[in-house]
């Protein structure tokens, strides 16, 4: 079967890594690379395929692709999406799906109708404790689920926040559950599922010269299926990263897993049962001075080749991409 080809539109940290993935799945081809920034001034002089500056005009030269991998800013990624599913390809869509859950909708809308795939990236889910975590709680090994704490503690700072980069900006990045805390929010959903009754305060500490949105906020809430829990944030802890973690406090036992993004079982005690050892997880993507979440990229690729290839089954789909929207979109509602 011939390779599945990829091109990908914005060619920063993240679009980089998406290349290299790709060019190092054997099933998989990148064709192409697109970015409105000028090809010398992006580092991709390993990458010999065709450049283009904007996704319009790749989409109209005579490139033949499979699917499009978008990883520009947050805000482009919706309207890319769309014009690239209505062009007849399948997407790759880095987190956040999009900025609003009608945005989301209008991606799900487009690809039904064109009988296309959308792929959400959401790589913790791959990280060995997310994938143990996830088994222990289907199996019910744990009972019922009485509450789920997590705490993100993160520091994003005035090297991050810089006046010609696009984090910060409303319209652009939307605001730090989108972009610091969706990996989180996303695993809380994908684990125990939607949310309600959310109650939430917001609170911006120390960015007020430097982005348009909160930068702290406590939110609680009850989960559909039962129990409680809570969502602690800041980007404002000092100099460097503090933690990421989970909490569950359930009938059978406790687990927390921490780590700076969730990468290490801190506590398993559940009853009767013996915790397995577990891979160590991939170092976080590296910001410079940043540690941001984990290295799983290649696992993105592998799925989107099985999915189109041997008909498996998507590993974050469009509808649960968009539940993390419309989730993080009742967390600043609920805070207003
Ligand atoms: N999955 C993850 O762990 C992870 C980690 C970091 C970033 N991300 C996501 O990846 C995306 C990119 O983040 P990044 O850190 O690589 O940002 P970045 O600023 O390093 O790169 C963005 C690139 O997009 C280009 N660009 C901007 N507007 C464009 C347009 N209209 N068309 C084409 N190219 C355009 C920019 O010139 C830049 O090269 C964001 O949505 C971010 O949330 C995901």
């Amino acid at each position: 079967m011939s390779k599945i080809k990829f091109a990908v539109v914005g060619c920063g940290h993240i679009g980089k890594r998406h290349a290299e993935m790709i060019t190092r799945n054997p099933d998989a081809e990148l064709v192409a690379l697109i970015d409105i920034k000028e090809r010398p001034k992006l580092g991709i002089d390993a990458f010999q395929v065709p450049f283009y500056n904007s996704l319009e005009s790749f989409l109209s030269s005579d490139v033949k692709t499979d699917v499009v991998t978008i990883a520009t800013p947050n805000g482009f990624h919706a309207p890319q999406a769309i014009l690239a599913l209505n062009a007849g390809n399948h997407v790759v869509i880095e987190k956040p799906m999009a900025l609003s859950k009608s945005d989301a909708e209008q991606v799900i809308f487009k690809a039904l109708h064109q009988s296309k795939q959308v792929f959400a990236v959401m790589q913790n889910r791959f990280s060995p404790p997310s994938v143990w975590l996830k088994d222990i709680i289907q199996k019910g090994i744990m009972g019922q689920i009485y509450s789920v704490h997590l705490n993100s503690f993160w520091n994003r700072d005035d090297r991050y926040y810089t006046v010609d980069s696009w984090h910060g900006k409303k319209e652009l990045d939307g605001g730090t559950l989108f972009t610091q805390f969706s990996h989180f929010i996303d695993v809380m959903y994908w684990l125990f599922g939607d949310i309600k009754n959310i109650k939430s305060i917001i609170r911006d500490f120390n960015h007020q010269h430097s982005t348009e949105f909160e930068d702290s906020g406590v939110v609680h809430f009850e989960f559909v299926n039962g129990g409680i829990g809570n969502f602690n944030f800041s980007t404002s802890v000092y100099d460097k990263n503090l933690e990421s973690s989970i909490t569950i406090i359930a009938e059978k036992g406790s687990v927390k897993i921490g780590g700076q993004y969730m990468n290490e079982v801190e506590y398993c005690h559940i009853k009767d049962y013996e915790m397995p050892t577990l891979a160590p997880t991939n170092p976080g993507n590296d910001y410079g001075a940043y540690k941001g979440s984990a290295q799983n990229h290649h696992y993105v690729i592998e799925n989107v080749v099985d999915v189109l290839k041997h008909q498996k089954a998507i590993s974050t789909n469009a509808l649960e991409g968009m539940k993390v929207v419309d989730i993080i979109e009742r967390i600043y509602q609920s805070a207003q």
